[in-house]
This record gives C-alpha cells, sequence and structure tokens, in this order.
C-alpha cells in the first residue's frame, strides 16, 4: 500500500491541511509526529528503503529503539502536506540505542525532519510510558494561545485555571491541565526535555511566545485538543479585551460537579480559591 493512501497517511495529512486552515501555520511553522503501530509498518514496508545515512537525533529515547515514525519535514509548510506528501513528510526508523534515525521513506528532495524532533521523540517516549496508545504528537503556532504567553503569568496553575474558566468543555477534555515552558531556544534537547516533563502527565504544553504542544491516541483527538484550548484562548484575549475582570464564571465548586457525570478527576491544584476576581490573579 501506497503511503499516503494508507489510513495513517491521510489521518496525518488532515491534521497538517486543518490546521493551515486555522491560520496555526504561518510558513513553515508546526509540525507532527506519529509513531505507527507494527501492523502499520508492515502494511507499508514495502515502500521503505534502507539505504539511507544514519543520522544523530540530538537526545536519546531508548524506548524508542527499533520504532517508525511519520514526520513532517524541517522548513516544510504545512499547506503543503496535502498538495506534496513525499516531499514534506517522512518515515524514520529509530536505531537500536536510540540515539540516531534513519529517513525509509519520502522527504524526497534531500529534506530532514522536523528540527523539533527531539522534543517530538522525547514526547513520544514518556507519553507511551503512561499509556501504550498515545501515539500523536502536535506542534502549532495559534496566535491567541500565545497572545496569553504575554499578559498572564508562566505559570501552570493560572494558565490552565483561566483556560478552563472560558469553556465548560475544556476540564473535560484535558483534566491534567497544561504545563507552561518560559520562554526557550527551541529545536534542541534542552526544551525537549522540559516538554517532556510536563508530557509525562499531561497532555498539553504551552511554549512561551512560540506555540503549543499537544498529544493524542488518533489525529483526530489530538487535533481537536488543539483546537480545544485555543478556542478557548480566542474567548479569554476577547475577555480580556473588554474589562481586567470577570462579572461571572465557573466557580471551583461547579467544576467539582463535572467529575462524576464525565467520570474524570481533576487535579485540586488548579481549583485554588481567588482572592480577586482579576484575570490572572490567584
Ligand atoms: P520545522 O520547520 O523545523 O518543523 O520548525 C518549525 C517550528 O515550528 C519550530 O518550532
Ligand atoms: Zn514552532
Amino acid at each position: 500500500m501506497k503511503v499516503l493512501d494508507s489510513k495513517v497517511g491521510q489521518g496525518f495529512a488532515k491534521v497538517c491541511a486543518d490546521g493551515f486552515r486555522q491560520g496555526w501555520h504561518e510558513r513553515n511553522g508546526g509540525n507532527l509526529s506519529c509513531r505507527l503501530t507494527a501492523e502499520e509498518a508492515e502494511a507499508l514496508k514495502e515502500n521503505f528503503e534502507t539505504t539511507a545515512p544514519w543520522r544523530e537525533i540530538g537526545t536519546e529515547v531508548p524506548e524508542l529503539a527499533g520504532e517508525y515514525f511519520m514526520v513532517t519535514g524541517s522548513g516544510k509548510f504545512m499547506r503543503n502536506v496535502e498538495l506534496d506528501f513525499a516531499d514534506s513528510v517522512g518515515v524514520i526508523r529509530v536505531d537500536e540505542t536510540g540515539t540516531k534515525y534513519q529517513i525509509v521513506w519520502g522527504l524526497t528532495n534531500g529534506g530532514k525532519p522536523t528540527s523539533e524532533l527531539p522534543t517530538h521523540l522525547m514526547n513520544l517516549e514518556v507519553i507511551r510510558r503512561r499509556d501504550p496508545e498515545l501515539r500523536i504528537v502536535y506542534h502549532a503556532h495559534p496566535a491567541n494561545t500565545v497572545a496569553l504567553t504575554f499578559v498572564l503569568p508562566l505559570d501552570d496553575e493560572i494558565f490552565t485555571r483561566e483556560i478552563w474558566e472560558m469553556e465548560t468543555e475544556c476540564p473535560v477534555v484535558f483534566p491534567q491541565g497544561i504545563g507552561v515552558v518560559e520562554w526557550m531556544v527551541p529545536g534542541g534537547r534542552e526544551i525537549g526535555v522540559r516538554t517532556s516533563e510536563i508530557m509525562k502527565t499531561r497532555n498539553v504544553a504551552v511554549w512561551a511566545h512560540h506555540g503549543m504542544f499537544v498529544c493524542g491516541h488518533d489525529f483526530d483527538e489530538t487535533f481537536g485538543l488543539m483546537h480545544t484550548v485555543e478556542k478557548s484562548a480566542e474567548i479569554l484575549v476577547k475577555v480580556m479585551s473588554m474589562t481586567d475582570r470577570k462579572r461571572n464564571t465557573i466557580r471551583p465548586d461547579e467544576f467539582r460537579a463535572l467529575q462524576g457525570p464525565f467520570g474524570i478527576e481533576l487535579d485540586e491544584r488548579y481549583l485554588y480559591e481567588k482572592s480577586s476576581d482579576k484575570i490572572g490573579e490567584r
């Protein structure tokens, strides 16, 4: 089966196209990765070549040794993924030491995997540890979420709580909350270490003044998570454009009341009693 004709290829391309249409992927902004299941890798194997050189990942992911990943290319525009899949996307294999990768398919014009490969693979490693079926990592530059990193404290608890309050659905969709990474140089191991620390327990990491990383079991869930956080961020931007205070909001006990009906457990650290109705204050 051709890579683009496969279910995983189709789902991958759809996220890139949908994200572009949301305005999250200016130029080459954003990237996507997916760990292939053994069945997916087997079904696509006839397309793979094993002659490309082994290159350094720039970090170590020993628990991903021997695994295959579909990844967007560095400098590739998400807009072009559905138009020229084999140029924009590659399948790589991680070596037995978890420190090198080989391109086995795609990135046809001398391309290489996203510059955020260390963060993607480190995230993919820690999320699999907590749930073997978590296998997709998505990075985008959604404007409202990024805008909030200039005005809200870069504090996991305050950031999560303010976003949660904007839409009842939020704590149901991401009950573990959001982790915030202060501004760091992108594209290396260090920011990957910081981000994967968050992904050990949570599905959302916001990079201050840059963008967001989310993870999921399938493409719809992963895209939907990015969309939900960004939609709430948009509402918060609108509210903050009108006022710095809320007259009405969802209160801690009301959040707690969601737990039974929705079968979720909310981390109490986000449900602190506020001393002020000013947005962004505890
Ligand atoms: P790449 O083109 O290398 O994927 O980089 C885009 C990006 O968003 C970096 O954070
Ligand atoms: Zn980015």
